[in-house]
Protein backbone atom coordinates (compact mmCIF):
# COMPACT_ATOMS: atom_id res chain seq x y z
CA UNK A 1 0.00 0.00 0.00
CA UNK A 2 1.64 3.33 -1.12
CA UNK A 3 0.34 6.44 -1.33
CA UNK A 4 2.70 8.35 -3.32
CA UNK A 5 2.31 11.25 -5.03
CA UNK A 6 -0.99 11.43 -2.92
CA UNK A 7 -1.85 14.72 -0.91
CA UNK A 8 -4.36 13.92 2.21
CA UNK A 9 -5.77 16.42 4.38
CA UNK A 10 -6.08 15.56 8.15
CA UNK A 11 -8.43 17.17 10.79
CA UNK A 12 -7.31 17.37 14.11
CA UNK A 13 -3.84 15.71 13.65
CA UNK A 14 -2.00 17.38 16.59
CA UNK A 15 -2.12 14.16 18.78
CA UNK A 16 -4.68 10.91 19.44
CA UNK A 17 -6.05 9.13 16.11
CA UNK A 18 -5.19 12.26 14.06
CA UNK A 19 -1.48 11.82 14.32
CA UNK A 20 -1.34 8.28 13.99
CA UNK A 21 -3.76 8.47 10.61
CA UNK A 22 -1.09 11.54 9.74
CA UNK A 23 2.31 9.13 10.73
CA UNK A 24 1.01 6.55 8.62
CA UNK A 25 -0.01 8.06 5.88
CA UNK A 26 3.09 9.66 5.09
CA UNK A 27 5.11 6.61 6.43
CA UNK A 28 3.90 5.05 3.08
CA UNK A 29 4.64 7.99 1.14
CA UNK A 30 1.70 11.09 0.89
CA UNK A 31 1.80 14.06 1.42
CA UNK A 32 0.03 14.92 4.28
CA UNK A 33 -1.66 17.94 5.50
CA UNK A 34 -1.94 17.79 8.54
CA UNK A 35 -4.53 20.16 10.36
CA UNK A 36 -4.91 21.92 13.48
CA UNK A 37 -6.57 24.54 15.48
CA UNK A 38 -2.63 25.34 16.66
CA UNK A 39 0.12 24.24 13.67
CA UNK A 40 2.47 24.60 16.19
CA UNK A 41 1.38 21.21 17.70
CA UNK A 42 1.24 19.02 14.83
CA UNK A 43 5.46 20.89 13.67
CA UNK A 44 6.03 19.39 17.49
CA UNK A 45 5.39 15.81 16.78
CA UNK A 46 6.47 15.66 13.35
CA UNK A 47 9.74 17.34 14.23
CA UNK A 48 9.97 14.17 16.67
CA UNK A 49 9.40 12.05 13.93
CA UNK A 50 12.39 12.47 11.20
CA UNK A 51 11.38 9.86 8.66
CA UNK A 52 8.08 11.68 7.48
CA UNK A 53 8.72 14.85 8.43
CA UNK A 54 9.30 15.90 5.38
CA UNK A 55 6.14 14.60 4.04
CA UNK A 56 3.98 16.53 6.98
CA UNK A 57 3.10 19.76 6.16
CA UNK A 58 1.31 20.90 9.56
CA UNK A 59 -1.34 23.79 8.81
CA UNK A 60 -3.60 25.97 10.84
CA UNK A 61 -7.10 25.15 10.86
CA UNK A 62 -10.54 25.45 13.30
CA UNK A 63 -12.90 23.05 12.12
CA UNK A 64 -15.72 25.16 13.30
CA UNK A 65 -14.81 28.07 10.97
CA UNK A 66 -16.45 27.56 7.30
CA UNK A 67 -14.49 29.91 5.77
CA UNK A 68 -10.82 29.04 6.88
CA UNK A 69 -12.26 25.40 5.80
CA UNK A 70 -12.86 26.66 2.52
CA UNK A 71 -9.79 28.60 2.14
CA UNK A 72 -7.50 25.96 3.74
CA UNK A 73 -9.23 23.62 0.89
CA UNK A 74 -8.99 25.82 -1.85
CA UNK A 75 -5.17 26.74 -0.75
CA UNK A 76 -3.97 22.74 -0.66
CA UNK A 77 -5.36 21.95 -4.26
CA UNK A 78 -3.97 24.97 -6.08
CA UNK A 79 -0.49 24.52 -3.95
CA UNK A 80 -0.59 20.90 -4.78
CA UNK A 81 -2.73 20.68 -7.20
CA UNK A 82 -5.33 17.97 -6.49
CA UNK A 83 -6.65 16.56 -3.14
CA UNK A 84 -6.49 12.56 -3.15
CA UNK A 85 -7.54 11.64 0.51
CA UNK A 86 -9.49 13.71 3.10
CA UNK A 87 -9.67 12.69 6.65
CA UNK A 88 -12.47 13.90 8.88
CA UNK A 89 -11.09 13.48 12.32
CA UNK A 90 -11.24 16.54 14.82
CA UNK A 91 -13.81 15.86 16.94
CA UNK A 92 -14.92 16.32 20.71
CA UNK A 93 -16.89 15.31 23.49
CA UNK A 94 -18.76 17.29 26.28
CA UNK A 95 -20.66 14.55 27.85
CA UNK A 96 -23.61 14.92 30.19
CA UNK A 97 -26.74 13.30 31.20
CA UNK A 98 -29.84 14.63 28.78
CA UNK A 99 -32.14 16.10 31.21
CA UNK A 100 -29.26 18.76 32.35
CA UNK A 101 -27.44 18.88 29.09
CA UNK A 102 -27.28 22.84 28.04
CA UNK A 103 -27.47 24.25 24.37
CA UNK A 104 -24.15 25.14 23.85
CA UNK A 105 -23.04 21.59 25.05
CA UNK A 106 -25.09 20.15 22.17
CA UNK A 107 -24.28 22.49 19.61
CA UNK A 108 -20.44 22.98 20.34
CA UNK A 109 -20.29 19.06 19.81
CA UNK A 110 -22.76 18.72 16.84
CA UNK A 111 -20.31 21.55 15.45
CA UNK A 112 -17.06 20.03 15.55
CA UNK A 113 -18.01 16.35 14.67
CA UNK A 114 -20.48 16.96 12.05
CA UNK A 115 -21.11 20.27 10.70
CA UNK A 116 -17.27 20.56 10.51
CA UNK A 117 -17.53 17.38 8.30
CA UNK A 118 -19.94 18.99 5.58
CA UNK A 119 -17.82 22.04 5.09
CA UNK A 120 -14.75 20.04 4.99
CA UNK A 121 -16.37 17.14 2.47
CA UNK A 122 -18.32 20.07 0.41
CA UNK A 123 -14.84 21.72 -0.25
CA UNK A 124 -12.97 18.50 -1.26
CA UNK A 125 -15.68 17.20 -3.26
CA UNK A 126 -14.79 19.91 -5.54
CA UNK A 127 -11.80 19.15 -6.54
CA UNK A 128 -12.23 15.15 -6.23
CA UNK A 129 -15.05 15.30 -8.32
CA UNK A 130 -13.31 17.08 -10.95
CA UNK A 131 -10.48 14.41 -10.63
CA UNK A 132 -12.50 11.74 -10.78
CA UNK A 133 -10.46 10.20 -8.18
CA UNK A 134 -11.00 10.89 -3.89
CA UNK A 135 -11.26 9.12 -0.88
CA UNK A 136 -13.42 10.61 2.09
CA UNK A 137 -12.78 8.62 5.71
CA UNK A 138 -15.15 10.01 8.32
CA UNK A 139 -14.12 8.94 11.75
CA UNK A 140 -17.37 7.97 13.60
CA UNK A 141 -17.49 6.17 16.64
CA UNK A 142 -19.39 3.05 18.35
CA UNK A 143 -21.28 5.64 20.18
CA UNK A 144 -23.11 6.67 17.12
CA UNK A 145 -23.83 3.12 16.32
CA UNK A 146 -25.06 1.82 19.81
CA UNK A 147 -25.58 4.55 21.95
CA UNK A 148 -24.16 5.69 25.06
CA UNK A 149 -25.44 7.09 28.29
CA UNK A 150 -23.97 10.64 28.90
CA UNK A 151 -23.40 11.27 24.94
CA UNK A 152 -26.70 12.20 23.66
CA UNK A 153 -24.93 14.98 21.73
CA UNK A 154 -22.11 12.54 20.32
CA UNK A 155 -24.37 10.15 19.64
CA UNK A 156 -26.31 11.90 17.71
CA UNK A 157 -23.11 13.73 15.47
CA UNK A 158 -21.51 10.57 15.11
CA UNK A 159 -25.14 8.74 14.33
CA UNK A 160 -25.46 11.93 11.40
CA UNK A 161 -21.38 11.36 10.01
CA UNK A 162 -22.78 7.94 9.03
CA UNK A 163 -25.72 8.64 7.36
CA UNK A 164 -24.04 11.42 5.47
CA UNK A 165 -21.54 8.99 4.69
CA UNK A 166 -23.59 7.18 2.88
CA UNK A 167 -25.84 9.45 1.19
CA UNK A 168 -22.09 11.23 -0.20
CA UNK A 169 -20.91 7.81 -1.43
CA UNK A 170 -24.08 7.53 -3.16
CA UNK A 171 -23.98 11.00 -4.81
CA UNK A 172 -20.23 10.40 -6.12
CA UNK A 173 -19.56 6.71 -6.55
CA UNK A 174 -20.17 7.01 -10.25
CA UNK A 175 -17.17 9.96 -10.13
CA UNK A 176 -14.25 8.00 -8.81
CA UNK A 177 -14.85 8.87 -5.35
CA UNK A 178 -15.29 6.71 -2.32
CA UNK A 179 -16.79 7.69 1.35
CA UNK A 180 -16.49 5.38 4.20
CA UNK A 181 -16.82 6.29 8.17
CA UNK A 182 -14.52 4.48 10.81
CA UNK A 183 -15.99 3.59 14.04
CA UNK A 184 -13.78 3.49 16.89
CA UNK A 185 -14.80 1.67 20.29
CA UNK A 186 -12.12 2.61 22.99
CA UNK A 187 -9.22 4.28 22.31
CA UNK A 188 -6.04 5.22 24.55
CA UNK A 189 -6.20 8.81 23.45
CA UNK A 190 -6.50 12.19 25.24
CA UNK A 191 -10.00 11.85 24.71
CA UNK A 192 -10.34 8.52 26.65
CA UNK A 193 -7.59 9.75 29.49
CA UNK A 194 -9.72 12.21 31.55
CA UNK A 195 -12.42 9.35 31.68
CA UNK A 196 -12.20 8.45 35.58
CA UNK A 197 -10.12 5.45 36.10
CA UNK A 198 -12.87 3.13 37.49
CA UNK A 199 -15.27 3.92 34.67
CA UNK A 200 -12.28 2.69 31.97
CA UNK A 201 -11.65 -0.61 33.98
CA UNK A 202 -15.57 -1.30 33.60
CA UNK A 203 -15.39 -0.62 29.61
CA UNK A 204 -12.24 -2.56 29.44
CA UNK A 205 -14.36 -5.56 31.30
CA UNK A 206 -16.77 -5.81 28.18
CA UNK A 207 -14.67 -5.60 25.55
CA UNK A 208 -13.88 -9.45 24.50
CA UNK A 209 -10.43 -8.37 23.57
CA UNK A 210 -10.14 -6.91 27.63
CA UNK A 211 -8.03 -3.71 26.05
CA UNK A 212 -8.01 -0.56 24.73
CA UNK A 213 -7.17 0.02 21.25
CA UNK A 214 -4.25 2.12 20.03
CA UNK A 215 -4.23 5.24 17.66
CA UNK A 216 -2.31 3.47 15.17
CA UNK A 217 -4.33 0.22 15.33
CA UNK A 218 -7.49 2.88 14.07
CA UNK A 219 -5.22 4.29 11.63
CA UNK A 220 -4.39 1.58 10.09
CA UNK A 221 -8.10 0.90 9.06
CA UNK A 222 -8.48 4.56 7.58
CA UNK A 223 -5.25 4.06 5.40
CA UNK A 224 -6.40 1.00 3.81
CA UNK A 225 -9.50 2.52 2.82
CA UNK A 226 -7.66 5.71 1.58
CA UNK A 227 -5.48 2.64 -0.22
CA UNK A 228 -6.53 1.62 -4.15
CA UNK A 229 -7.55 -1.50 -2.85
CA UNK A 230 -10.36 -0.04 -1.24
CA UNK A 231 -11.38 0.96 -4.76
CA UNK A 232 -14.92 -0.73 -4.67
CA UNK A 233 -15.83 0.26 -1.02
CA UNK A 234 -17.83 2.92 -0.20
CA UNK A 235 -20.66 3.99 1.98
CA UNK A 236 -19.72 1.38 4.86
CA UNK A 237 -18.79 1.48 8.39
CA UNK A 238 -15.91 -0.57 9.46
CA UNK A 239 -16.32 -1.14 13.61
CA UNK A 240 -11.99 -0.85 15.03
CA UNK A 241 -13.41 -2.09 18.89
CA UNK A 242 -11.50 -5.32 19.99
CA UNK A 243 -15.06 -7.07 19.52
CA UNK A 244 -17.10 -4.23 21.69
CA UNK A 245 -19.96 -3.84 19.74
CA UNK A 246 -20.59 -7.08 17.74
P1 LIG B 1 -8.26 13.73 20.95
O1 LIG B 1 -9.05 14.60 21.84
O2 LIG B 1 -6.94 13.23 21.38
O3 LIG B 1 -8.07 14.42 19.54
C1 LIG B 1 -9.08 15.16 18.93
C2 LIG B 1 -8.44 16.06 17.92
O4 LIG B 1 -9.44 16.90 17.35
C3 LIG B 1 -7.39 16.95 18.58
O5 LIG B 1 -6.29 17.07 17.71
C4 LIG B 1 -8.13 18.26 18.71
O6 LIG B 1 -7.30 19.38 18.76
C5 LIG B 1 -8.97 18.23 17.43
N1 LIG B 1 -10.04 19.21 17.43
C6 LIG B 1 -11.04 19.35 18.31
N2 LIG B 1 -11.80 20.41 17.98
C7 LIG B 1 -11.25 20.93 16.85
C8 LIG B 1 -11.57 22.03 16.00
N3 LIG B 1 -12.60 22.84 16.27
N4 LIG B 1 -10.80 22.25 14.91
C9 LIG B 1 -9.74 21.47 14.64
N5 LIG B 1 -9.39 20.44 15.39
C10 LIG B 1 -10.14 20.16 16.48
O7 LIG B 1 -9.21 12.53 20.58
P2 LIG B 1 -9.02 11.23 19.70
O8 LIG B 1 -9.36 10.10 20.57
O9 LIG B 1 -7.75 11.24 18.98
O10 LIG B 1 -10.24 11.43 18.67
C11 LIG B 1 -10.10 11.52 17.27
C12 LIG B 1 -11.43 11.20 16.65
O11 LIG B 1 -11.79 9.85 16.98
C13 LIG B 1 -12.58 12.08 17.13
O12 LIG B 1 -13.45 12.36 16.08
C14 LIG B 1 -13.26 11.19 18.15
O13 LIG B 1 -14.61 11.54 18.31
C15 LIG B 1 -13.09 9.83 17.53
N6 LIG B 1 -13.22 8.71 18.42
C16 LIG B 1 -12.36 8.53 19.47
C17 LIG B 1 -12.52 7.45 20.31
C18 LIG B 1 -11.61 7.18 21.48
O14 LIG B 1 -11.90 6.24 22.22
N7 LIG B 1 -10.54 7.90 21.67
C19 LIG B 1 -13.61 6.49 20.12
C20 LIG B 1 -14.43 6.77 19.00
C21 LIG B 1 -14.23 7.84 18.19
Amino acid sequence: MTFTDQVAIVTGGSRGIGQAICQVLAERGAKVIATARNAERVSAWAGDTPSVEDRIIPTSLDVTDREAVARVIDETATTHGKIDILVNNAGITRDGLLMSMEDDQFDDVVNTNLRAAFWTSRAVCRHMVRARHGRIINITSVSGLMGNPGQVNYSAAKAGLVGMTKSLAKEVAKRGVTCNAVAPGFIATDMTEVLPQKYQEQVKALIPMQRMGTAREVAEMVAFLASDGASYITGQVFVVDGGLYT
